[in-house]
């Protein structure tokens, strides 16, 4: 077998074990720690902090190595995942995505502007509709790592969108394709308000 063979294996073999399967009843033990904010089953009553529940696993566990490597900084979190292995991220990922997410209520004065952000975009200023890559129920792709957005609370989807919208320090942690970074910075104050407040209550 010639180097190039020999090398591409052990790559794939390593990355193989990075993303071990996640034991989702080994997990809910390992997140107990986490339940302090993010509720014990994922759905956490601060609009600050994010919910979990009903999260894919692929997304939650790129989540969780980018802020254990502080690629995506969570103050918050400082530490909490330092002694963390592969496996146990893997497993509390598992874990979070088997719960089943709570839906809020979207702000009726909100909601007309906000579906219409969601659901078809904006054409003259090249904004995708958000449906194309999280679903029309905002129930993302789970297999592609788009996340579940759907019921998340509409103060933590604003930040996020507000984060991915800086040109410097903000949330930067969505790859090279920057897909959702492009995306924020085509959308005004007012747009995140309305397309928060509608994922808030989407489902
Ligand atoms: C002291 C509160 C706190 C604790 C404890 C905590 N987190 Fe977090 N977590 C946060 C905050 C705040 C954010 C969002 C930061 C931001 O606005 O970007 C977050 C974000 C996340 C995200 C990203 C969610 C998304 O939708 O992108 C994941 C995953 C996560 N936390 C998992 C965990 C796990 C697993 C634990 C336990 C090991 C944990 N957190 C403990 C406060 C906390
Ligand atoms: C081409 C695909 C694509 C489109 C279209 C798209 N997104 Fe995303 N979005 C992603 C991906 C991929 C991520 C995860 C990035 C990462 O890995 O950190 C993401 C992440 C997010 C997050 C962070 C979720 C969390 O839990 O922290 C929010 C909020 C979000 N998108 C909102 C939107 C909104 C609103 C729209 C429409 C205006 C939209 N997205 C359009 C692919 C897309």
């Amino acid at each position: 077998m010639n180097k190039l063979i020999v090398s591409l294996l052990l790559t794939l073999g390593i990355s193989g074990v990075a993303h071990a399967a996640g034991d989702a009843t080994a997990g809910q033990a390992k997140a107990a720690v986490c339940g302090a904010c993010h509720g014990p089953d994922g759905n956490s009553m601060a609009p600050n902090f994010p919910k979990l529940a009903g999260q894919g696993e692929r997304y939650l566990t790129k989540q969780l190595h980018d802020i254990k490597s502080n690629k995506r900084t969570v103050l918050e979190m400082t530490g909490l995942l330092t002694n963390l292995s592969d496996q146990d991220l893997a497993d509390i990922a598992a874990y979070f995505a088997s719960q089943k997410g709570s839906v809020g209520a979207a702000d009726p004065k909100l909601v007309a502007r906000g579906e219409a952000i969601f659901r078809g975009g904006n054409l003259d200023k090249g904004l995708p509709a958000c449906t194309g890559c999280h679903s029309p129920n905002g129930a993302g792709n789970a297999a592609a790592g788009f996340p579940h957005l759907g019921g998340q609370h509409a103060q933590y989807v604003t930040k996020q969108l507000t984060d991915f919208r800086k040109e410097e320090g903000g949330r930067a942690n969505d790859g090279d394709a920057m897909t959702m970074r492009t995306i924020a910075r085509k959308l005004s104050d007012e747009d995140i308000a309305a397309v928060s407040s509608y994922i808030q209550g989407l489902h």
